[in-house]
C-alpha cells in the first residue's frame, strides 16, 4: 500500500438545501469525505436521498449552499460561472443513466469531439478516441451511429468519451440504470477496468449492490449524511 496517495476530492461540511414556498428540504447535511487519486468510490442510497445532487455538486453542475469542495486543487465552490464551465469541460467526465451521445455523430466522433473541442488536433483526438474505444471493446463499432447501437454499447461509448480529456474525476450517475443484468455486469466491468487502466478516479452513484461492490470504497447516503460501508 502506498500511504502517500494524493487526495483528489476533498469535501468539508457540505450542505445543500432545496427551499420551496412550502418547505425547506435538507438534502446534504454537512458531508465530510476525501477521495484518493486513482481510486473508485460508490455511493448508494434510496431514491431521493441526494445522490445525484452530490454528484452534480462535485461535477460543477450544481452549487453547494455551504462548505468546501476541492477537486484536483480547484476550490470549485468558489469558481465563477465561466471558470466552472471550463472545470466541467476539462476536469470532469460524466456518464449518465440515459446516454447523452450526439445522435448525428458516430461512436468515434462522439468520443473524439470533447478532445477536439478542448483544443487537440483532429489527428490526436482521433487517436485517443480509437484507443479508448478499444478499451471498451467497441472498436468494431466505431463508425456506427448511436441509434445503431444497443443500450449497453452506447454506455460503453459513453465510458470511452468520459475519459478522453483525461479528467481528474469520472462521475457516473446510475450508469447501468437502464440496462439488463447481462449488460449491467459488462458495462460495470468495463467502466471500472477502463478507469483503473488509466489511473482515473471514479465516483459511481448506483442502487445496484453489485455495481457498488466493485468500488474500493463504498458509501451510503441516508438522511443527508454519508457513511462508509465496511464489508
Ligand atoms: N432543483 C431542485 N429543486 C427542488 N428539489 C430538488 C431539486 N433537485 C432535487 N430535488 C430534491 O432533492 C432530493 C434529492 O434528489 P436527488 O439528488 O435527485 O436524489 P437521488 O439521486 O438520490 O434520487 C429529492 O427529494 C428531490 O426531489
Ligand atoms: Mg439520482
Amino acid at each position: 500500500m502506498n500511504d502517500d496517495k494524493k487526495i483528489i476530492v476533498r469535501v468539508r461540511s457540505l450542505v445543500k438545501d432545496y427551499t420551496s414556498s412550502a418547505e425547506t428540504l435538507h438534502i446534504l447535511r454537512g458531508l465530510d469525505f476525501d477521495i484518493e487519486e486513482g481510486s473508485s468510490v460508490s455511493i448508494s442510497g434510496s431514491s431521493g436521498s441526494g445522490k445525484s445532487t452530490l454528484l452534480n455538486i462535485l461535477g460543477g453542475l450544481d452549487r453547494a449552499d455551504a462548505g468546501e469542495v476541492v477537486v484536483d486543487g480547484n476550490r470549485i465552490d468558489r469558481l465563477a460561472e465561466k471558470q466552472l464551465t471550463r472545470y466541467r469541460r476539462e476536469s470532469v467526465g460524466f456518464i449518465f443513466q440515459f446516454h447523452y451521445l450526439l445522435n448525428d455523430f458516430t461512436a468515434l466522433e462522439n468520443v473524439m469531439l470533447p478532445a477536439y473541442i478542448a483544443g487537440l488536433s483532429k489527428k490526436t483526438a482521433l487517436e485517443k478516441a480509437r484507443a479508448l474505444l478499444a478499451d471498451v471493446n467497441m472498436e468494431a463499432r466505431a463508425n456506427h451511429l448511436p441509434q445503431q447501437l444497443s443500450g449497453g454499447e452506447r454506455q460503453r461509448v459513453a465510458v470511452a468519451r468520459s475519459m478522453v480529456n483525461d479528467p481528474a474525476v469520472i462521475l457516473a450517475d446510475e450508469p447501468t440504470g437502464n440496462l439488463d443484468m447481462e449488460n449491467t455486469a459488462l458495462v460495470t466491468r468495463i467502466l471500472y477496468e477502463a478507469a483503473e487502466k488509466r489511473g482515473r478516479t471514479l465516483v459511481v452513484v448506483t442502487h445496484d449492490k453489485d455495481v457498488a461492490a466493485r468500488a474500493s470504497r463504498r458509501y451510503v447516503l441516508v438522511d443527508g449524511v454519508l457513511s462508509e460501508l465496511k464489508n
